[in-house]
């Protein structure tokens, strides 16, 4: 594969100016060698890490590299290997820091919107049912999924949150605030008017071929026992609306191969060749954080075997290719509760679900997208030394050069805001910094840590993935997917004689083949 020309030799600690050099000249050599792919893009897999800025990027790259007992900062993570990358201005229509919906929603759907309103216009402000309903069809916002399922390509979405939480919920609905995730967390104004995220997902669209996440309390009435733990307590509809047996009688009704799943052992038992259908409902709420998960039978699978398993079920459409959204959902999640180890935890499962979709498709036919909707107040920073642990103290060399004025130690990593501020700052000494649930210290006391400003990465290869090329305004992405794929706005409108002639032949293919095996020899000596 000429992806692997992009990987960097793995330096240790100690190379010389010479093998510096070297690894400098390999990349300029390949760079130079660079040519667009142009083609159309029959597949798309659209990678979002929620909450995944750049900081996170950094330690979570050191920190892999430390788990294998590497200085760490060489490491080279998936979406580094890939041949483009840009950046993404975040902010929403009416925000200057956003939330997860309304950048879901500029992502897939190609405009900016307002704060926590998810699949609708800007037209519409948070919690407008009534200016919804008022506006009808030219108040909502239409995915590039949707889009895709109307040129006939399979579509899936696979998040490690609710099935009905902001980021996948912009694929599929239409709503004015993303809380209305079941009819009970809808406003009373707008209750029975507006539908909620889950009703809209069963009975709007029951062609997603694959619906892999949690949130099954959502879907089943209050009550009504949940299938894991038996216990009534935990599921919220009060309409009386069982949306897991409406999901099976659509199906059944439309005489479609398709499966219910919410246990590990029934995932791992689906046959992909088989089944056509799939609604997967790991947990009453998010899945679990990986190093948390159940891994029996009865458990979860991870963000990684849900991806592997979408991407065999949507790859038999041979003809026209599919979409799917995958979300590492809980890298954010951490990140609120200031739980650095599991955010760079999530980001590794993450990068996981990235190297099995780069594995099992063809960077000739299939655009890959790696990026986040925004980005945290999360630093690593105090000049410490090459290798110093990630979730550790900055070492005490590095500290002199600007010690702390309270005279304490203090981590590497920390938060703008967020749970872990303490008036008078903890002493540090002795402290298991690198817990699973140890809690970074934060400048300003809040019981959530927020969102960040900052421009967030977009990595890409394949098909017109060289549009990626700057700094862009976030929903320039749903743009890009639409041109590469031919499909939505740019049906007609894609240049597709051009590129069907102009786009990578056989010969390009080789000539990067033979040039990476030329590389590959030289890095590995
Ligand atoms: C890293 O080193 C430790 C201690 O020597 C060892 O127990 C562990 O297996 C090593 N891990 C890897 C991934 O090599
Ligand atoms: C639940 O349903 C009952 C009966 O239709 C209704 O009176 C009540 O207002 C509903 N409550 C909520 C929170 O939806
Ligand atoms: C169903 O989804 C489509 C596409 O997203 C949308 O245009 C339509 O208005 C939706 N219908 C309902 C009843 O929500
Ligand atoms: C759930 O059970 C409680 C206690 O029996 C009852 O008060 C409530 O109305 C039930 N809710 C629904 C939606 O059936
Ligand atoms: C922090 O704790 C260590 C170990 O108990 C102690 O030696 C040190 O003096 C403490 N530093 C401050 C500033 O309190
Ligand atoms: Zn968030």
């Amino acid at each position: 594969m000429w992806r692997r020309v992009f990987v960097v030799l793995l330096p240790i600690f100690g190379l010389c100016s010479e093998d510096w050099n070297r690894m400098a000249k390999e990349m300029l050599t390949s760079a130079i060698k660079m040519k667009p792919n142009t083609g159309v893009a029959k597949n798309v897999i659209l990678f979002i890490g929620d909450g995944l800025g750049v900081s996170t990027l950094n330690a979570a790259r050191i920190y892999r590299g430390q788990k294998n007992n590497k200085t760490g900062e060489e490491t080279v993570l998936e979406w580094e290997k890939f041949p483009y990358a840009a950046f993404s201005k975040i902010y929403g229509a009416d925000k200057q820091i956003p939330d997860s919906a309304q950048t879901a929603t500029a992502i897939l759907g190609g405009v900016k919107v307002n704060y926590k309103t998810v699949g609708v216009t800007d037209a519409v402000p948070g919690e407008g049912c009534d200016k919804l309903l008022e506006l009808g069809e030219a108040g909502k916002v239409i995915s590039v999924l949707r889009k895709a399922l109307s040129e006939g390509k399979s579509t899936g979405v696979v998040t490690s949150t609710r099935l009905t939480h902001a980021t996948p919920a912009a694929t599929y609905a239409h709503s004015a605030h993303r809380n209305w995730e079941s009819d009970v967390d809808v406003i009373d104004e707008a209750r029975g008017k507006c539908h909620d995220i889950a009703y809209q997902l069963i009975h709007n669209n029951s062609d997603i071929q694959v619906l892999l996440g949690g949130g099954r309390r959502a879907f089943y009435p209050a009550n009504y026992s949940d299938p894991e733990t038996g216990r009534t307590d935990v599921n919220k509809r009060n309409d009386t609306n069982n949306l897991v047996d409406d999901w099976l009688n659509i199906q059944r009704e439309k005489n479609r191969k398709h499966k219910f799943v919410w246990k590990k052992d029934d995932f791992d038992n689906i046959d992909v060749n088989n089944v056509d259908y799939v609604l997967g409902l790991f947990s009453p709420s998010h899945m679990a954080y990986e190093i948390e998960r159940d891994k029996t039978g009865n458990g979860e699978p991870s963000l990684s075997e849900m991806t592997s398993k979408a991407i065999n079920i949507l790859k038999r459409n041979k003809d026209k290719g599919f979409f799917l959204l995958v979300e590492g959902g809980l890298i954010d999640i951490a990140h609120h509760d200031s739980l650095a180890k599991k955010a760079l935890e999530e980001t590794l499962q993450f990068e996981e679900a990235v190297k099995v979709a780069a594995s099992m498709t063809n960077q000739e036919d299939t655009l890959l997208i790696v990026t986040a909707d925004h980005s945290h107040p999360f630093s690593l920073a105090g000049y410490t030394k090459r290798g110093n642990p990630v979730l550790g103290l900055v070492d005490e060399e590095s500290a002199r050069i600007e010690p702390p004025l309270d005279k304490k130690p203090y981590t590497a990593l920390v938060y703008g805001n967020g749970p872990g501020y303490k008036a008078d700052r903890e002493n540090l000494t002795g402290v298991d910094t690198a817990a699973d649930n140890y809690i970074q210290q934060s400048a300003v006391p809040l019981e959530y840590e927020t969102h960040s400003a900052e421009d967030v990465g977009i990595f890409s290869q394949g098909p017109m993935s060289h549009l990626f090329h700057g700094v862009h305004e976030q929903h320039y992405i749903a743009h890009v997917i639409q041109y590469a794929a031919c499909i939505g706005d740019y049906r007609e409108n894609c240049d597709r004689e051009e590129r069907s002639t102009s786009g990578s032949t056989v010969p390009e293919v080789l000539r990067w083949l033979l040039l990476a095996s030329f590389l590959a020899s030289r890095i590995e000596t």
